[in-house]
C-alpha cells in the first residue's frame, strides 16, 4: 500500500478526516461525518514527468500491459497502490474523433467537435477505466466479494472485472429499467443478478446498506479510487489533442461521477503545474431526470468551499418524495434523481466553471442517430452531450470556433432497442427505417435507391 503518498480524506472542510487507502467499509462514506470522501496524494513523495507528454511515451512500449491501458500509463497521477495489486484488461484503447458533420448539426466549425468514444473498452463503456482502478483497490486490500447498483454499465463492467480477478459479484439493478445489451452482460460474466421492485435510486439506497451490513467491497462511484480511474478520460482527450486543451468538455450527468472525477482531474493537473488553463464543462442531464439542472440553474446550489447549502438539497428529495416522484428517460444510463455525487459534481462545476443543462428524449435521440449516421456511433445517454452542446450552441453559451471534447460514454449496441424504435417507427428526423420488399429479384433491384 502507498501508505506515505495516498490517503483518503473527507470532503466537508469542517471534516476533512483522513483514512488510509485500507479503508473500505461503510460505503466509503466518512466514518466520522458521513460525508463523500476523496482519494488524495503527498504530491511531493510522487515522482511525476515534467511534462504530459512523457506519459504518452509509454506506449512505445505497450508489451508491458501497464503501458498499454488507458488507465495506468498514467499511474503516477492515480498513485494509490503498488503495481503488483494492480488488475488490467486492456481498458482506455479509446478514440477521439474529430467530427465534422456531427459539428455541423450542432452548429459548431468545422475541425472543432472531437468525440471522446469511450464504448471501446473491454465492456463498452467509461465504466472500465474506473473498474481497473477500483478492483485494483480491491485486491490491495484483500476483499472477496464486491457488489454495485446499477443503470446497466457498471454491473457489466464490474462483472467483467470481477471474474477477471475472481471476487465474487453482485449486481442489483431496478426491474425494467436496464437496456438489454447491459443485463445481457452481468449475466453473461457471471454476476449474481438481483432485479429489484424498484428504480436506481432504490437500488443505490439498498445497496448501501447491503455492502455495509455484509462487508462486500461497494464499486459504485461512491468508491473514490474508481474515479481515480476514471480522471484518465481526460488524460487521454488532452493527449489526444497534441497535448493541448480544449475549451470545452461535454458529458452526460447521472450519478455525476465523472463529472466530479473531471474536475479533480483537471484540478491536480493545474496545482502540479502540469496544464495551464482549465477547460469549462458542461454537464447535460435527461429532462426526465434532471435534479442537478433544478437545483444549479434554478435553485442555485453552489459548492461554496465545500459549505454546499444542504437544505435546499433536503427540501428537493422531500418534494421528490412527497411527489412519490420516479425518474424516466430513455436515456436509461442516466435515468437517476438522487446522485450520490452531487458535491463532488458542484466542487467540479465550481473548478471548472461548469454550465448544467437538461436535453428531452427527442432531443436525445435525434442527436444518437446524427453521431450513429457520421460518426462511430454510441448509447443515448452518451447523445445527450450533442443534444445539451447544440443548445448551448443555439444560446451563445459556447462558440462555433471554441474547441469542444463530448464524452461518449457508452458503445451503440448497449440499447439497440432505443435505435430500432427511432428507426422502425419513424420518430425522428434522422429515422432510417428498414423497407419492407417481397422475395423478388425485380422488386428488390426497384427499391434500391
Ligand atoms: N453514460 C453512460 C453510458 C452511463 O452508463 C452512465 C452511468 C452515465 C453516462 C452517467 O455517468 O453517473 O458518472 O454521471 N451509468 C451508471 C450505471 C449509473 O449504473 O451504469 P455518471
Amino acid at each position: 500500500m502507498n501508505a506515505d503518498v495516498a490517503y483518503q480524506q473527507c470532503i466537508n472542510p469542517d471534516c476533512g478526516a483522513r483514512f488510509d487507502c485500507g479503508f473500505a467499509a461503510g460505503g466509503f462514506k466518512c466514518p466520522k461525518c458521513g460525508e463523500l470522501m476523496d482519494t488524495q496524494y503527498n504530491w511531493d513523495k510522487v515522482k511525476l514527468p515534467k511534462k504530459l507528454s512523457e506519459f504518452g511515451q509509454r506506449w512505445a512500449n505497450r508489451n508491458n500491459p501497464l503501458d498499454f491501458s488507458g488507465v495506468w500509463r498514467f499511474r503516477e497521477l492515480l498513485n494509490f497502490c503498488d503495481d503488483e495489486y494492480k488488475v488490467t484488461i486492456g481498458e482506455g484503447q479509446t478514440v477521439l474523433q474529430q467530427n465534422d458533420a456531427v459539428a455541423k448539426y450542432a452548429d459548431m466549425k468545422s475541425g472543432c467537435l472531437f468525440l471522446q468514444y469511450e464504448g471501446l473498452n473491454p465492456s463498452g463503456s467509461f465504466k472500465d477505466n474506473g473498474m481497473t482502478a477500483a478492483f485494483s483497490h480491491a485486491k490491495m486490500i484483500g476483499a472477496k466479494s464486491c457488489v454495485c447498483a446499477s443503470t446497466g454499465n457498471t454491473s457489466a463492467s464490474m462483472a467483467l472485472y470481477a471474474h477477471s480477478c475472481g471476487l465474487k459479484s453482485t449486481v442489483f439493478i431496478g426491474s425494467g429499467r436496464i437496456a438489454f445489451g447491459k443485463l445481457s452482460q452481468a449475466m453473461d460474466y457471471g454476476s449474481q443478478t438481483i432485479q429489484i421492485a424498484g428504480d436506481f435510486d432504490d437500488c443505490m439506497r439498498q445497496v448501501q446498506d447491503v455492502s455495509t451490513k455484509l462487508g462486500l467491497y461497494l464499486l459504485n462511484s461512491l468508491n473514490p479510487f474508481r474515479l481515480e480511474g476514471q480522471k484518465t478520460i481526460m488524460y487521454r482527450i488532452i493527449e489526444q489533442m497534441g497535448w493541448e486543451m480544449p475549451d470545452w468538455i461535454v458529458v452526460p450527468g447521472g450519478n455525476l461521477g465523472n463529472s466530479s472525477a473531471f474536475g479533480k482531474a483537471f484540478s491536480e493537473l493545474k496545482q502540479l503545474g502540469l496544464i495551464k488553463r482549465i477547460p469549462r464543462m458542461a454537464i447535460i442531464n435527461a429532462a426526465g431526470a434532471d435534479t442537478l439542472t433544478e437545483l444549479v440553474n434554478n435553485k442555485k446550489l453552489v459548492w461554496d468551499n465545500g459549505k454546499v447549502n444542504q437544505k435546499i438539497i433536503g427540501d428537493y428529495y422531500a418534494d421528490l418524495t412527497a411527489r412519490n416522484f420516479s425518474p424516466h428517460t430513455c436515456a436509461s444510463a442516466i435515468e437517476i434523481s438522487r446522485p450520490v455525487n452531487l458535491k463532488k459534481c458542484l466542487r467540479a462545476i465550481d473548478v471548472c466553471n461548469g454550465v448544467v443543462r437538461a436535453v428531452t428524449d427527442e432531443q436525445i435521440v435525434d442527436a444518437k442517430a446524427v453521431i450513429g449516421k457520421f460518426g462511430l456511433g454510441c448509447e443515448p445517454a452518451s447523445a445527450a452531450t450533442i443534444a445539451g452542446l447544440k443548445i448551448l450552441r443555439a444560446e451563445g453559451e459556447i462558440s462555433s470556433d471554441e474547441r469542444v471534447a463530448c464524452v461518449l460514454t457508452g458503445h451503440a449496441l448497449k440499447d439497440p432497442n432505443v435505435t430500432v424504435n427511432y428507426h422502425k417507427e419513424k420518430q425522428g428526423e434522422f429515422s432510417n427505417p428498414p423497407i419492407e420488399a417481397p422475395n423478388n429479384l425485380d422488386e428488390i433491384i426497384k427499391l434500391i435507391s
